[in-house]
């Protein structure tokens, strides 16, 4: 409460500041004959004017300013430059504003603990993320800290909950379409962000999300630690997708490579760092999927991985069904098992991203969204040594959870 109070008082000084640096430039201004033999009093209410500490002085100051700068006996000449300094003032106090504000914010975001990082050398922009409580956030939900963690959550919500590119889009459409009775028309009648958002996103926002009507089906990429504080009283539906890291790392590199609003342009070693020093956005991988599972033992929650789906397409369907509790006939989950297939989803646009063209994504990146959708790509781009290294930190950092990821060494990995 304490800084709180601070940053307050830092802002109202920093706009007392700026429009005393204001007036001072004013008068300073003031040279030219007709207002000349009234500079020394300009300069008397500025320093009058400095010694009050309040918005509403400073107001009345600019009031009598200006009325007494308003002379009929100016000449062309002088009005113009009246009005050029009125103008130049008038930038210089927006300009000053802006700073002050950018100071502001800064030190709010300080203040609830989230910790710029500056990442130009590798993206078109100077902030990306920002560190969180453990965790690295992306820029864009830096300012909605507040309004996450007290989204109101409902019962009867439906989440799903990854690392990015652990294979989500597949899950939604699987989750969307059971829990609406395999209804496909209307899958089709609206894009996937629109049936099934994601939460801290700025499209369509918190605020659109929390008026939709039940049942919600939410996405997010948030950890199970930065999840809204009632997903853990209300206890919604909750499925946490896991997928190998070594896969999740190669398809979140050609992900981020393809954002126009990243334009990330280091190469695959330069990420592939990032993502094993824990700087990747979402990360540190291995802490968020621990999270999940530790999740995994209660009622509202169920744990799967994309290596599961692709083993196991219609088994996974039938859990998913059952922990909705819908029944599915055998005939419905082939139906289902078909439609969520890679080559389907890729070529369907209510699922596929291609809304996305001519702003979110590069064009030599549209469609691609379904890049390969397989198990064990990433042997096509990480070299032995970077394999060793993601190896040895799942056998660190997930030693005792006998969480079993296909592909990984299962052997090192279990306690
Ligand atoms: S995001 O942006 O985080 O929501 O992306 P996400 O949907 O989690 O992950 C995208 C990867 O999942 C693959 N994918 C699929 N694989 C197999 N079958 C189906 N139906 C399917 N749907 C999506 C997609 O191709 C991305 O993986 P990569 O390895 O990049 O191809």
């Amino acid at each position: 409460m304490p800084i709180l109070q601070g940053l307050v008082q830092s802002k109202r000084i920093l706009s007392l500041c700026t429009c005393r640096c204001v007036c001072k430039i004013i008068a300073s201004q003031c040279k030219w004959p007709v207002i000349s033999q009234r500079k020394q009093s300009v300069l008397a209410h500025v320093r009058e004017w400095s010694k009050q500490r309040s918005h509403r002085e400073s107001r009345l100051y600019t009031v009598s300013f200006r009325n007494f700068n308003s002379s009929s006996q100016q000449t062309p000449f002088q009005r113009k430059i009246q009005i050029a300094t009125y103008i130049s003032c008038g930038i210089g106090a927006c300009l000053l504003s802006a700073i002050g504000w950018r100071q502001y914010t800064r030190f709010t975001r300080k203040a609830r603990g989230a910790e710029a990082i500056r990442d130009q050398a590798v993206t078109g922009r100077q902030i990306i993320s920002y560190r969180y409580r453990g965790f690295i956030i992306p820029a864009f939900m830096v300012d909605n800290l507040d309004d996450l963690h007290r989204f109101q959550v409902r019962e009867e919500d439906i989440w799903i909950v990854t690392f990015p590119k652990a294979g989500t889009t597949w899950l939604q459409e699987i989750v969307y379409l059971i829990a609406n009775d395999l209804d496909f028309e209307k899958a089709r009648s609206k894009i996937l962000e629109e049936r099934f958002p994601y939460l801290e996103f700025v499209n369509p926002g918190m605020k659109a999300i929390s008026k939709m009507e039940s049942p919600r089906f939410i996405k997010t990429h948030l950890p199970p630690s930065l999840l809204p504080r009632e997903v853990h009283s209300k206890n919604p539906k909750l499925i946490y997708l896991a997928r190998n890291p070594k896969d999740t790392v190669v398809s979140y590199y050609h992900f981020t490579k393809s954002l126009a609003t990243i334009n990330y342009f280091g190469d695959f070693s330069v990420f592939f760092d990032q993502f094993l020093n824990d700087k990747a956005i979402y990360g540190p991988w291995w802490k968020h999927v621990k999270e999940g599972w530790n999740l995994r033992d209660k009622d509202n929650v169920l744990f799967l991985t994309y290596e599961d789906l692709h083993k196991d397409t219609r088994g996974c369907i039938r859990t998913v069904a059952n922990f909705l509790g819908k029944s599915l006939s055998d005939q419905q989950v082939e139906t289902l098992a078909r439609h969520v297939t890679f080559a389907s989803m890729k070529v369907n646009p209510s699922v596929n991203y291609s809304w996305w063209a001519g702003w979110a994504v590069k064009e030599a990146h549209e469609n691609q969204f379904f890049r390969k959708g397989i198990v064990g790509d990433w042997t096509s781009h990480l070299t032995p040594e970077m394999s060793r290294q993601i190896d040895d930190m799942v056998a660190e950092k997930l030693q005792g959870t006998q969480l079993v990821l296909e592909d990984m060494p299962l052997s090192r990995q279990a306690s």
